[in-house]
């Protein structure tokens, strides 16, 4: 049974006071918004210097809205987080600080061990098993200062998790840090070397919905989880298929070889080239499916809840499908509901494609 580390709120939810960094960010905004829906009191470190009207500023105010609480700092200022831990008794906290901010976090651990209140840490993971993946550089300086982070919190005896969430349900670009906020290929498919090596792919809600349910339960203290969903197990080949039949439409396949990936890792333009060199690791070295969960510190979350559907990577490209017809076109002739004909869209030179709904 899974057991709550918080209290059980008016509202039937569980949970003590969180506070999550990077909640603007990519990922954090999924953490933010799920840890709001959970019911916990939600409290949001924010760094100032954003006007009004930038989609930061944007993001904050709707999450506000939601019922967060906004406090404006940064991890490292010490002195101030010990103030923010100690007077809004946090009892969690949930760093998604981006990859040029890893070792920020290394001041913020010095302040959750001063203060020695928070019953849980999760460090910015939210992707691979770091210990057991080797991309090229500039990949490799991130994993190692990841790898930096998850030591310093071992060291300083702080309750933690590290959430393996492989990838982000979208098309993998390799030049691209944050894909689900782009569109799949509608022009032609990147096919990275013979496509066939598989990979695990999440939805960005389900990121957030299943790290609120591992920090509900003590069973996953000291433990890294890792999200494999049978389903969402897919290769680039089996994803370029799969959107085909989504658009109703072939793509030409474009192969992007392992050399070619390796060379734009090694032109070291950063984000791009870390990107790239994550692609490599996942698609030509298989780093998510080549080693056991055989450690003691190992958990798998189906296997945690299996109660708890993913949603499938199917679903998550109906809802691209549905971007490409708000964003792009264009007068949508929709057909009746139950029509297997499709969505007819007027040509256009880009995206000259008929839909089809499910
Ligand atoms: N699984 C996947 O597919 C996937 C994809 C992308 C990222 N990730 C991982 O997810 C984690 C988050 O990455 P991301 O791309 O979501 O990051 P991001 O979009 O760059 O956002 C970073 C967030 O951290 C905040 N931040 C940075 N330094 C800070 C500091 N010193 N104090 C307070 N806030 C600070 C930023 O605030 P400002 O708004 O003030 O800059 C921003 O809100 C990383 O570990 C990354 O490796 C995983």
């Amino acid at each position: 049974m899974t057991a709550s580390t918080g209290p059980v709120l008016a509202n039937g939810k569980m949970g003590g006071r969180a506070l999550i960094v990077g909640s603007t960010g990519f990922i954090g905004r999924f953490i933010a918004e799920a840890c709001l829906d959970s019911g916990r009191p939600t409290y949001l470190l924010v760094r100032s210097g954003s006007s009004a009207f930038t989609s930061k500023a944007q993001t904050i105010h709707s999450l506000q809205n939601k019922g967060a609480t906004i406090i404006i700092g940064t991890i490292t200022d010490k002195k101030l987080m010990e103030k923010i831990l100690e007077e809004y008794k946090i009892e969690v906290v949930i760093s998604a600080v981006g990859g040029e901010s890893i070792l920020d976090q290394l001041q913020l651990i010095t302040a959750i061990k001063a203060v020695g209140t928070v019953k849980r840490f999760l460090p910015s993971e939210f992707g691979h098993d770091i210990e057991r993946a080797y991309p090229v550089e500039p990949g490799l300086q991130m994993y190692n200062e990841k790898r930096q982070v998850r030591r310093a919190i071992e060291e300083a005896g702080i309750s933690y998790t590290y959430i393996c969430c492989n990838s982000i349900a979208a098309w993998p670009y390799h030049d691209n840090t944050h894909p689900a906020d782009v569109l799949p290929p509608l022009d032609r498919f990147h096919i990275y070397g013979d496509g066939n090596v598989k990979a695990y792919f999440v939805a960005g809600t389900d990121i957030g919905r299943l790290t609120m349910k591992v920090i509900n339960d003590n069973r996953t203290i000291n433990k890294a989880v890792h999200f494999r969903p049978p389903n969402n197990l897919l290769s680039i080949n089996e994803l370029a298929s799969l959107w085909e039949k989504k658009i109703n439409r072939n793509l030409p396949r474009v192969t992007i070889t392992e050399d070619d990936l390796l060379n734009a890792a090694n032109e070291m333009r950063i984000p791009e080239s870390i990107v790239a060199a994550f692609t490599h690791d996942i698609f030509i070295q298989g780093c998510q499916i080549n080693f056991a969960l055989d450690k003691a510190t190992d958990l798998e979350a189906t296997s945690l809840y299996p109660d708890t559907p993913f949603r499938s990577i199917d679903e998550c490209f109906d809802d691209f499908v549905s971007a490409v017809i708000d964003e792009h076109v264009m007068v949508a002739e929709k057909p009746a509901s139950g029509s297997s004909e499709g969505i007819k869209l007027p040509v256009s030179e880009a995206y000259a494609i008929t839909l089809s709904v499910a």
